[in-house]
């Protein structure tokens, strides 16, 4: 049974399907297989090419569409008020909808004014083409700054027990904004740690369980692993029958060392 996060009213499903680098009919039949095995959270962006293939296996899992939770992102380079327009409407072309339930900013871009971008989409948000507008890679300081612009629903970035990001939860709590955190298996690292393994083993669960049980229980976190295999896309999502004690949280809080998976050139300082 899924568990929802609820942020500004709103309830998103904890557990997400992220489909980078997923392409063409292996993203198509992924999505579809997604929502046959209880996905209602699918998270796509312009950069990753498979918008199409994203909607394509939205329509053919004939899942109403007002039960999906639909993400897509702008790329750094579509941010002035004008590229924000057009290409959020190329992406409902694409993915065969009216609307998207969030916009996020991929990546901040320093040489357009954020209040311009945030605008921009907020003017979409109310002609009900974007239903919420977030942002994705926004250190603690940007994403303070992007709040005085626009209610900002969410901030995506690369969040696993290897990579603590402790300010940014505190600032996400104070002012209602989820944290999705991506890469959030740290691309199967997990595995290798001994603290989820045995954790893993109390509940007859995978490291991988461990660490998606571990991130969902956190407020407002929701976490988006990509898995091609659908063997692997149903384990991460049978983690809702058992609950890690406030203890073993802080075991799993205690395994953070600095380790960051994705950092192009183009990345925020942190
Ligand atoms: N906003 C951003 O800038 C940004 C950046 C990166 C990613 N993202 C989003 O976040 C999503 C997830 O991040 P990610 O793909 O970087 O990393 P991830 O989800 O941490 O790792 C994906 C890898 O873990 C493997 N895996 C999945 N489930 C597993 C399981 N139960 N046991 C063992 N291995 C398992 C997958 O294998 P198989 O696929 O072979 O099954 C794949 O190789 C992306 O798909 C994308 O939607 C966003």
């Amino acid at each position: 049974m899924q568990h929802y996060q609820t942020i500004r009213g709103v309830q998103v499903p904890a557990l997400g399907f992220g489909t980078w680098p997923l392409k063409g009919d292996e993203c198509r039949e992924a999505v579809r297989d997604a929502l046959a095995a209880g996905y209602r959270h699918v998270d796509t962006a312009r950069m990753y090419g498979n918008e199409e293939d994203v909607g394509r296996g939205m329509q053919e899992g004939g899942v109403p569409r007002e039960q999906v939770f639909l993400t897509t992102k702008l790329w750094y380079t579509e941010l002035t008020r004008a590229k924000v327009t057009d290409a959020l409407h190329s992406s409902l072309r694409r993915l065969q909808t009216e609307y998207v339930d969030l916009l996020l900013v991929h990546w901040p871009n320093p040489e357009v004014p954020l209040g311009e971008t945030m605008e921009a989409m907020t003017a979409l948000q109310q002609q009900g083409k974007v239903r919420q507008v977030g942002v994705s890679n926004f250190p603690p300081a940007l994403l303070e700054e992007a709040l005085g612009y626009a209610p900002v629903f969410c901030n995506q970035v690369e969040y696993h027990p290897l990579l603590a990001q402790t300010a940014l939860l505190e600032l996400c709590r104070t002012n209602d904004v989820l944290l999705t955190a991506y890469s959030p298996i740290a691309h199967g690292a997990v595995t290798e740690e001994p603290v989820l393994q045995d954790l893993g083993r109390k509940y007859g669960k995978s490291p991988v369980q461990l660490t998606l049980r571990w991130l969902v229980q956190q407020p407002r976190v929701a976490a988006i692993p990509k898995a091609a295999s659908p063997d692997r896309r149903r384990q991460n999502l049978d983690i809702f029958d058992f609950e890690l004690t406030p203890a073993e949280m802080e075991q799993v809080f205690g395994l953070a060392r600095g380790k960051r998976l994705i950092n192009p050139h183009h990345a925020p300082a942190w």
